[in-house]
């Protein structure tokens, strides 16, 4: 219903100077994410495609980030501040037609969707409303000041507080969330100076701007339970990150997901994992990786974008990126699977075992030390010890294709491009630049010699 009448509006245009890097402060990660994905995250499900985003600094990175979002950025060239960042994007946001206007500090990646629709929901008609938090640390945040009977008289910015003119500190500050009446809050914007300590154009100046013009603003207290942190700081950041690893990993297990040693285990917000699955300590999973029921993944493994069926195991110490794990599988200890690596029903990949755009058909196996590149095994195949596809002469990378049923003996390279038939058999320590024939046995390695050892006379 909100989302009818309100668009949003994420500021997302400064160089975040404290975090000390070139990078945009919103494309800093929290358990491999951009900030700005979580922001995005908690306005989605009320706001859907109603999202604008103001960038600046980076904005080129913002964008390549993000490409799906691009068409609703709006570019401020020059940061002058978060109500200059306002401004600039007021344009855009009025053409949506839509009443009012949801604005939210790029920065504030703790924000969840509750937390956002209390503020719709609470600050009924009022022409300006904001989120207040009282942290135990008001560090940096915008002091919020209030007359005698609690009523809103303005935000005043930390480096602008002046005790003699402001009265005393209560702790209560500004979130860095508002929802802005478009009739109202248009008449003001015009009026923002740049007089203060930062010589910035200050959002937070509207609300006593509004407060002299007889306008209602209203700032919506939020619970002990809402953490609306900026991150403005390494420090600032670590600790939000912990605070969100610690959501994510305590809601799966009260959805029904074993995790042992919780403490210990980090999953990105983009993970699915169902109940029923089970994790130990020290897993990390990112990306838009899912871990289907029954399946288990033991300690020290570290997973992105990849997918576990049902009833597959990941022995300790794996690394896997972009791979894909069928059911009944096992993996490592100590495997390496990497973009396109895909095991069917039941394969098994062992100890220093490394595939890239490999495929293990049903049952197969490569139980140690095996390089499979750009391969396809077949079912219920066994790749020996030592095996290594020589998928690559220095400029071009060629296919290996292994039929169902073959047995690839111990140290073994095949030479791509090639092909190993069905139920072939191939001699220990051969080098294969040939195809092997369906049911073939090849040897390709010089016949060992037997000598008479030639002894030194003493
Ligand atoms: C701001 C508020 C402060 C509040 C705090 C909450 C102002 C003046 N102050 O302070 O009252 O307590 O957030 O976290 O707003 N940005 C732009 N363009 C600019 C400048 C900033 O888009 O020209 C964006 C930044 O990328 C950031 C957000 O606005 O995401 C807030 O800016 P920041 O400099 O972090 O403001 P704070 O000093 O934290
Ligand atoms: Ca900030």
């Amino acid at each position: 219903m909100m989302a009818d009448t309100v668009t949003a509006l994420i500021l997302a245009a400064g160089k975040g100077t404290r975090m000390h890097s070139n990078r945009p402060k919103v494309l800093q990660t929290l358990l491999g994410e951009p900030m700005l994905e979580y922001v995005y995250r908690a306005l989605e499900p009320a706001f859907g495609e109603r999202i604008f985003t103001v960038v600046g600094f980076g904005a080129e990175q913002v964008e390549s980030a993000f490409p799906e979002r691009a068409s609703n950025f709006v570019l401020q060239k020059e940061q002058l501040g978060t109500g200059h960042a306002l401004q600039e994007a007021w344009e855009s946001v009025q053409k949506t037609g839509a009443g009012y206007c949801l604005v939210i500090n790029g920065d504030t990646p703790l924000a969840t969707t509750e937390a956002v629709e209390r503020l719709a929901a609470q600050a009924g008609r009022a022409d300006v409303a904001f989120m207040t938090i009282t942290p135990q640390d008001p560090a940096s945040f915008g002091r919020v000041v209030r007359d005698d009977s609690g009523r809103i008289l303005a935000i005043v910015e930390a480096k602008d507080y002046d005790h003699a003119t402001h009265g005393p500190v209560t702790g209560e500050v500004n979130a860095g969330v508002y929802l802005l009446r478009m009739d109202s809050v248009g008449q003001l914007l015009d009026g923002l100076r740049a007089e203060n300590n930062s010589g910035e154009y200050y959002i937070t100046d509207l609300v006593a701007m509004a407060v002299e013009q007889g306008m209602t603003v209203e700032g919506v207290t939020c619970g002990a339970d809402v953490n609306l942190m900026g991150i403005n700081s390494p420090r600032e950041l670590i600790d939000a990150e912990k605070t969100l690893r610690r959501r994510i990993v305590d809601g799966l297990i009260d959805e029904g997901v074993m995790i042992h040693n919780p403490d210990t285990v980090i999953i990105g917000p983009r993970v699915t994992v169902e109940p029923g699955a089970e994790l130990f300590g020290h897993v990390e999973i990112y990306g838009e990786s899912v871990v289907r029921a029954g399946s288990v993944l033991n300690s020290y493994t570290w997973i992105t974008d990849s997918s576990f069926a049902p009833g597959c195991v990941v022995r300790q110490f794996c690394h896997v990126e972009q791979a894909e794990v069928g059911p009944d599988c096992v993996v490592g200890p100590y495997a390496r699977l990497r973009p396109g690596a895909v095991l069917r029903k039941g394969a098994k990949v062992g100890n220093f075992v490394e595939m890239k755009k490999a495929e293990l058909g049903e049952g197969a196996k490569a139980s140690h030390l095996t390089y499979l590149g750009d391969a396809v095994v077949g079912a219920g195949s066994n790749i020996g010890a030592g095996t290594i596809t020589c998928n690559y002469d220095g400029k071009n990378k060629f296919i290996t294709t292994i039929g169902e049923g073959a047995f690839i003996g111990s140290n073994t390279a095949l030479v791509a491009p090639v092909t190993v038939g069905r139920d072939a058999l191939v001699g220990a320590g051969s080098t294969i630049t040939k195809d092997v024939p369906d049911e073939g046995t090849a040897i390709g390695r010089a016949k060992q010699l037997n000598l008479k050892r030639r002894m030194k006379k003493s």
